[in-house]
């Protein structure tokens, strides 16, 4: 007879860019068990990001039975598992057969900026031809504003819908199974979703909100797939999945070691490190450091429009008949991955720890700029055609300074979203709460404050992402009595505490620092060749 302990836990999907996780918490929000692969990127030309959709759905597999394993090494039968969530990379687009349940083609990653043609093509469309909005046909710079306020969006190599046209109109794989109508569509949360509940044997095709605010294909108020949008990029309603909230029992696990346990919290990787932070009411605001930097900040039940920039899009909905949360998005496109850049690619460090010591060597950067625009540049500035650029150099140049000019560009792309969102909101942050695997390092945390001029508040607990699934999911159900529309009954989750790291630098230091940074980056716009 088994010896194992029986509990209740909430288990974690975390499906990133880079690496998928699968982590057990329990109710206080300890990490009980868990387990974490890195999958294959491939990036067959400059620009372009692709990922295989079946080698994302192994990792998942191997993750949810490896940390199980883990959980019954611990003494606890993996029945202890009652619910699990499920967070995600956003706009990645997988495309997959109806009839067989695998992909037909490699997945557009959110960075991949193949379709910069199109955003003009878009554009222009917008214009000449106009854009319905309440019951108005809008031309010109107007149509472009309608399309703003339809999907709180601007029209981007980021976002999903772009990223499918391309696919059809490329690749004749898509092509057919779109012709046939059996193309599916869906972010990766969508396809995980489907898989792990039985994919062509009676899988669920469903989208959370909050990834769907990300396709340009959303209605942002209604929360409905809106025809307006579906007319103006050309595509048929039939490839969407379903709308859900992201906190409801959606489907099933069909198979594996969580056979039968219900998947019920559905959440885009950022909106659930707002939750996991326990952002979850107007003014609240965090900023995560993963492969990009997404700092967000919670309006509460008002889509605030934005003027400078950032994006209107949905935070959280929890339950179906739950009214929408929404926040401002500014979402910068290349963080961790400038890290990973230098350790594989210019094989400067071992390990992505070492830039903070490389970086620690030089005082200053001996005035190096690098404007890390791999793929153009995103919040505030919405520019494809901006790229990388290293500028400042001289033969007393080292590896250092260019360590060093690596983590203030992460700290001037996060003043710009933050001034930005000063411009939005009317609200100067004082401190920003900041979690993801690049705060690890305290030099990057001290140059974030030091550039950036506000606290930089890091809390112990630093898997919010994962978290805020696990929260979403296990409120649906109301295992331990949590419910996100009540934060009260959260108080028992993730009480660690937080280290603080406050500016040492002057005004006149950080203004001027700042005035070369918007040098740099007006000489990296237009560069890449259209
Ligand atoms: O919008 C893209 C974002 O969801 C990716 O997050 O953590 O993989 O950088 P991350």
């Amino acid at each position: 007879a088994s010896t194992l302990r029986h509990g209740e836990f909430v288990g974690s999907l975390d499906c990133g860019t880079t690496s998928t996780r699968f982590m057990i918490f329990d109710r206080y929000a300890n990490v009980i068990a868990s387990h974490q692969i890195e999958f294959p990127q491939y990036y067959p030309q400059p620009g372009w990001h692709e990922h295989d959709a079946e080698q994302i759905m192994e990792s998942c597999d191997a993750c949810i039975d490896q940390a199980c394993v883990e959980l019954e090494k611990l003494g606890w039968t993996k029945q202890s598992v009652k619910v699990i969530g499920i967070t995600n990379q956003r706009e990645t687009t997988v495309a997959w057969s109806r009839k067989t349940g695998a992909p037909v083609s490699r997945a557009i990653v959110w960075d991949d900026i193949r379709v910069k043609n199109l955003v003009t093509q878009f554009e222009n469309q917008a214009k000449t031809q106009g854009v319905q909005y309440e019951g108005k046909v809008h031309k010109g710079e107007d149509g472009l504003v309608a399309l703003r306020k339809l999907t709180g969006l601007p029209i981007s190599t980021y976002f999903s819908a772009l990223k499918i046209r391309w696919m059809i109109d490329h690749w004749p794989d898509v092509k057919s199974a779109y012709d046939a109508d059996d193309l599916l569509f869906g972010t990766v949360e969508s396809w995980i979703t489907y898989r792990l509940s039985g994919g062509a044997h009676g899988g669920v095709h469903v989208s959370d909100v909050t990834n769907a605010s990300r396709t340009l294909l959303l209605n942002l108020r209604s929360l409905q797939w809106d025809p307006v949008l579906l007319e103006f990029f050309g595509l048929k309603a039939s490839i969407l999945p379903k709308l859900a909230s992201s906190s409801e029992v959606y489907a099933h696990i069909a198979y594996g070691a969580l056979k039968g346990v219900p998947i019920a919290g559905l959440a885009g990787d950022q909106q659930a490190a707002l939750v996991g932070n326990k952002c979850l009411r107007q003014g609240e605001a965090k900023c995560t450091y993963g492969t990009g930097a997404f700092l967000l900040f919670c309006t509460g039940e008002d889509v605030v429009e934005s003027k400078a920039g950032l994006l209107s899009t949905v935070a959280y909905q929890n339950g179906p008949n739950g009214k929408p949360v929404y926040c401002l998005e500014g979402s910068i496109g290349v963080a961790g991955s400038a890290i990973k850049w230098l350790r594989d690619s210019m094989f400067m460090v071992q390990s992505a720890a070492d830039v903070n010591t490389l970086a620690a060597k030089v005082p200053d950067t001996g005035g190096l700029y690098f404007v890390t625009a791999f793929g153009g540049l995103f919040a505030p500035y919405w520019d494809p055609s901006a790229t990388g650029m290293i500028i400042g150099m001289s033969s007393y140049t080292t590896p250092s300074h260019v360590a060093r000019a690596t983590l203030e560009a992460n700290a001037f792309m996060t003043r710009a979203v933050a001034e930005a969102m000063k411009l939005d909101s009317g609200v100067d942050l004082p401190q920003m709460k900041v979690d993801g695997g690049m705060t690890n390092g305290d030099m990057v945390m001290q140059v974030l404050a030091d550039l950036g001029g506000c606290e930089i508040v890091r809390p112990e607990m630093r898997e919010s992402t994962a978290l805020g699934s696990a929260l979403l999911a296990g409120s649906a159900v109301r295992l331990f009595g949590w419910d996100i529309a009540r934060p009260e009954t959260l108080h028992e989750v993730n009480t660690a505490g937080s280290t603080s790291f406050k500016p040492t630098t002057t005004k006149e230091y950080r203004d001027k620092k700042w005035a070369g940074w918007q040098r740099a980056v007006e000489r990296c716009r237009g560069w890449a060749a259209s």
